[in-house]
């Protein structure tokens, strides 16, 4: 389908219908029309507007209906929002705080990819619009206001609701300023005029970068590195224990994710027909269904491909006889991903070396999780499920023992290949700019979740394994949330003990 921006051979017209259209060109193009404001409303650059005539500019400006809404209730997530608001505010006093949700990446000409929040700026507002941008002023009697710069509802004026391929009448309807601010609880603006306001700003400055180069242009000068730096770490470590809502959300994409492994067991046989794509498909289906997509690439590994961590081609064979290694999470509409592994029997059947080597890691995870409390060390959980694998490769013979000493060099590595898991939220790998000593070297709180997620893994061409072993993998993979007086897993929905597995396999193809 063509859009505003394409060239049309048809759309012949006089020179005077020509001028027309140019003049709705440059106007829905924000150049033209900025009005004082230097933020552009986002327009496709690559070709001609068919022509308008001024009777058809003249229609589309008028006779629409006001639909716009009040008495809105603000989202669940709002009170939330502002106690982390508040937790930012507090850590830097009188300093104006900058957090952009980023924009569109084009893909191609003019097709982007779907675009998605800055996770700094969902977590501090629960909102998602593009290119907005929340901005925290300090008040002189301590605190700050928090503003968020929205993208407008389109300027049917300069027609550029229905010129811009950005604007409403192509990709849907925004709220308006106002409409945000019943949402969101929190005073919001026009997007187009925070350029000025951060330009014309005196004193100190924070602005997380790596989402929106014209807010980081606008800023230069006031900004530094090592600043902006410092609040993205910051803002990384406020995420490291989770809220009601977030821990409410995390239990949701589980459940979701549950459902989906279920569906994918249930397709079994039609991906033994096809290839891991099927496997693929069918999980994203329950994904965008449910939630708002999958919270990072499906890794659909059947056979040797478990051996390859992050194999997301997902384009091989799935063969009878073999395990798929499944690693897949429902992200949910509020943009918190579950991260969950389940490394299963295509025909519904451990062979007994299959099942050796599952229940070996299956202990190992136990042991894992069994190691997450409040005021464990965050190590615990990753140095339980390691003894236990090491202990194994040496009672298979695949390691000289003892296990100290395997552990000490850490040679099981060669199978285990990867740490014992990580935090989740709204990043599957969240918190990833907290400082060492705040994560890895941390002690466990209650709200924290993570990932236990032990593995084992012969590649198929591992001469130091018996041949049998080659090209067998296996991972499984809970998310875990830190409570009061131990742990509580948010996947449990989903069986993990081998004779389990075979079981809930054996009920949903009946
Ligand atoms: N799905 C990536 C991971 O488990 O960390
Ligand atoms: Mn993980
Ligand atoms: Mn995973």
């Amino acid at each position: 389908m063509a859009k505003a921006g394409d060239r049309q051979d048809t759309a012949g017209g006089s020179g005077e219908e020509a001028g027309v259209a140019q003049e709705a060109a440059e106007a829905a193009d924000g150049t033209a029309a900025a009005d004082g404001q230097d933020r552009p409303i986002k327009q496709r650059k690559n070709g001609l507007y068919p022509m308008v005539s001024d009777e058809l500019a003249a229609s589309m400006k008028s006779g629409w209906a006001d639909t716009e809404r009040r008495g809105l209730e603000p989202i669940a997530q709002a009170p939330y929002a502002a106690a982390r608001r508040a937790a930012l505010s507090a850590r830097f006093p009188g300093e104006r705080i900058v957090v952009p949700a980023g924009n569109l990446r084009t893909r191609s000409n003019d097709t982007e990819y779907p675009f998605r929040a800055s996770t700094e700026y969902v977590h501090l507002t629960g909102d998602q619009t593009q290119d907005a941008v929340l901005v925290l002023e300090p008040r002189e009697a301590g605190g700050h206001d928090a503003t968020a710069y929205l993208l407008p509802r389109s300027d049917r004026e300069n027609g550029e609701f229905w010129l811009d391929g950005q604007g409403e009448l192509w990709v849907g309807r925004r709220n308006s300023p106002a409409e945000g601010e019943q949402l969101l609880g929190l005073p919001c603006k026009d997007v187009r005029t925070v350029a000025d306001v951060l330009r014309e700003a005196t004193g100190p400055v924070r602005v997380v970068r790596g989402h929106d180069g014209g807010i980081e242009a606008a800023l230069t000068d006031k900004t530094t590195g090592e600043r902006d730096g410092e609040l993205k770490v910051f803002l990384s470590e406020l995420r490291l224990v989770k809220d009601e809502f977030e821990i409410g959300e995390l239990q949701q994409a589980c459940d979701s994710t549950a459902r989906g492994f279920e569906d994918v067991v249930r397709v079994l046989d039609r991906a033994q027909a096809t290839s891991e794509r099927y496997i693929e498909g069918t999980f994203f289906l329950r994904a965008r269904v449910e939630g708002n997509d999958v919270g990072y690439g499906s890794i659909c590994a059947s056979g040797p491909h478990a051996t390859t961590l992050h194999w997301v081609r997902n384009d091989g064979p799935v063969r009878a006889g073999e395990l798929l290694l499944l690693d897949a999470g429902v992200e949910t509409r509020s943009l918190y991903t579950a991260d969950v592994t389940r490394t299963l029997p295509v025909d519904g059947r451990f062979s007994p070396l299959q099942k050796k080597i599952y229940d070996a890691v299956y202990d190992a995870q136990q042991a894992g999780i069994d190691a997450v409390k409040p005021g464990a060390a965050y190590r615990d959980f990753h140095e339980a499920a390691q003894r236990v694998l090491a202990e194994r490769l040496v009672e298979w013979g695949l390691l000289e023992g003892p296990a100290e000493r395997v552990l000490e060099l850490a040679l099981q590595r060669r199978w285990t290949l990867h740490g014992t898991g990580h935090m989740l939220g709204i990043d599957v790998h969240d918190c990833a700019q907290a400082r060492t000593e705040a994560y890895v070297d941390c002690t466990l709180e209650p709200g924290m979740v993570l990932t236990v997620e032990p593995g084992l893994y012969f590649q198929a061409d591992d001469l130091t394994v018996p041949e049998e072993y080659r090209g067998i993998g296996v991972r499984i993979e809970d998310d875990i949330l830190v409570t009061e007086s131990g742990n509580r897993n948010l996947s449990a929905g989903l069986p993990r003990r081998s004779d389990e597995v075979e079981e809930w396999m054996a009920g949903l193809t009946a």
